[in-house]
């Protein structure tokens, strides 16, 4: 069995895991110092967001520099020192590739601009003349809000789909085709176990640039279902990119791995950039956004699996990442509600208790599925979202470029706590955080919660345990018939139920509870509650 089929894998946000100065921000030696918590939770590997030289303009993923260490973050040779240490551990290391924009920093993006219009230094991007109007060249908007295009002195417009410090590369360029083939190299070479490619449905546009006028949600615009795809979006040529790739990391040693970040539905279209010679895995965003009803999680579920399946992947789950509401907070909004950018002081506050009992029945859900899992730093100590940071210490471009319509995601990169008495909580050796942590961390510090049954890192902690002895990741799902509002399936000899109903469930007799996200009596599961449970 290959190592990332049924591989839980963690995400580190840099920035906010570990800080080992005191300068208020996350570095690599505070991850390295933090890799025995990742070992003793339990979890086969790390996936780092981007630690390279960057102006910071999207948190890093603004790269200026693809093969270096920002001085925030430390050395090049700390990133090789991670990597050694986590290897010694037998932990895994994913690192973030950034492919479809570089930072307006970028040598590459300054001698563009220092270039005249149509020379080889423009065509590295995509660079238009605008409209006779004097409007930029087509209607495209950045997922960040406001306009997709910057106009330069001289009168060209440069496309980003993201933030103005973030261009697109021209990916029908051969030099920059070969630039990041010799990226993956440069860090294949330092012993990365494999790359998580970021908006890997972004590359390839279409030809011509065609208008879209359909709003662009959050990150994610694949159009409706059947509906006309959009035109910066999920291009049949992207794939032609991947094979290569595929190709390089199957030239090295050990299972190398590429995981595509692509906002893409149906569940049939993300499944093409698994097939047997692309990637290996691509997050399930849909799982992710599923509503918490035992209808919604079952479709999910099975649609998952069955793309995958069609193509010899494995299906892939998340709850949580550093895009979107944390899933303790998430899961006590109304059901229903459509996923917020964020959620600020004066909108309507989640049910925290509410939330955290769901988040810990989804979490235990979701670890009995069988594929690969990522989890977010911070979820195993059932951090919530910030839901009232000071509008003052917003960083999320995207916070700025909507004039504070859409919050963004800074609520859920908040730095972690790790002991409850010390300053930042103990995310450094000062009390300084880049962005201000709630007090509610202070409880469920991870020093609060080890050792101490019942606590969701105690959950967290054995559930990855009874996931690899039961070998879950790699087992099979088959649905148990019940009542509506409740989702359950065996999985080998463990029986998985999620009580959704309001009405209490029962375990069939002679069901042994071996883990359940709250204290159960006897065969009475409560609603919002997941129960592993072993048939005798
Ligand atoms: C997806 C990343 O996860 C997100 O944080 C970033 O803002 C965009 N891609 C643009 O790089």
């Amino acid at each position: 069995m290959k190592w990332w089929r049924d591989a839980v894998i963690y995400q580190v946000y840099p920035r906010s895991f570990a800080d080992s100065d005191g300068d208020g921000i996350g570095d690599l030696p505070g991850i390295i110092s933090r890799l025995g918590h990742l070992a003793a939770l339990g979890v086969d590997a790390v996936w780092l967001s981007p630690f390279y030289p960057s102006p910071q303009a999207d948190a890093g993923y603004d790269v200026a520099d693809y093969r270096d260490v920002d001085p925030i973050f430390g050395r090049l040779a700390d990133a090789d020192k991670l990597i050694a240490s986590a290897h010694s551990l037998g932990l895994r290391v994913i690192v973030d590739l950034v492919p479809n924009h570089t930072s307006a920093q970028h040598p590459w993006f300054q001698a563009a601009l220092a270039a005249a219009p149509g020379s080889r230094e423009r065509d590295r991007y995509v660079f238009r003349d605008g409209r006779a109007d004097g409007s930029p060249p087509n209607s495209w908007q950045s997922v960040f809000g406001g306009d997709a295009w910057s106009q330069l002195p001289d009168g060209q417009w440069y496309l980003h789909l993201f933030d103005a410090g973030q261009p697109d590369l021209n990916w029908d360029n051969p030099e920059v085709r070969a630039e990041f083939e010799d990226i993956l190299r440069f860090w294949l070479d330092r012993g990365v176990d494999g790359f998580r490619v970021d908006v890997a449905h972004g590359l390839v546009k279409q030809a011509d640039l065609a208008d879209w006028h359909l709003p662009m949600v959050p990150l994610t615009s694949e159009g409706t279902e059947g509906g006309p795809r959009p035109p910066m979006w999920d291009q049949d040529g992207v794939h032609e990119i991947y094979r290569r790739w595929r190709k390089i990391l199957d030239g090295y040693e050990g299972e190398r791995i590429l995981v595509a970040e692509a906002w893409v539905q149906p569940a049939e279209r993300l499944a093409a950039y698994v097939r047997p010679d692309e990637m290996h895995q691509a997050f399930n965003f849909e799982y992710l956004e599923a509503s918490w009803t035992a209808a919604a999680q079952r479709s999910v579920i099975s649609r998952s699996l069955a793309a995958s399946a069609a193509v010899g992947a494995p299906t892939t789950w998340v709850l949580s990442n550093h895009d979107v509401i944390r899933h303790a907070s998430r899961l006590g909004l109304p059901v229903g509600t459509p996923r917020p950018n964020g959620i600020g002081a004066g909108d309507k506050q989640p049910d925290a208790g509410l939330g955290l009992r769901r988040a810990r029945a989804a979490t235990l859900l979701m670890l009995a599925l069988p594929g690969s899992a990522y989890l977010y730093q911070g979820e195993e100590l059932g951090l919530p979202e910030h839901t009232t940071l000071p509008d003052s210490s917003r960083q999320d471009p995207t916070w700025f470029r909507t004039h504070g319509a859409s919050v963004g995601r800074d609520g859920c990169r908040v730095p972690v706590p790790w002991e409850a008495d010390a300053p930042s909580y103990g995310f450094g050796p000062s009390d300084r955080s880049w962005l201000p942590q709630p007090a509610v961390f202070g409880e469920l510090a991870l020093d609060r919660q080890v050792g101490v049954p019942g606590s969701t890192y105690s959950l967290y902690v054995s559930a990855l345990r009874l996931r690899r002895e039961l070998g879950l990741g790699a087992g099979e799902l088959a649905w148990v018939g019940g009542p509506d509002d409740v989702v359950a399936f065996s999985n080998g000899d463990l029986l998985v139920l999620t009580n959704f109903g309001s009405a209490a469930a029962e375990l069939p007799e002679g069901a042994e509870v071996l883990l359940s996200s709250e204290p159960v009596n006897g065969r009475s599961v409560p609603t919002d509650v997941t129960v592993w449970a072993r048939l005798s």
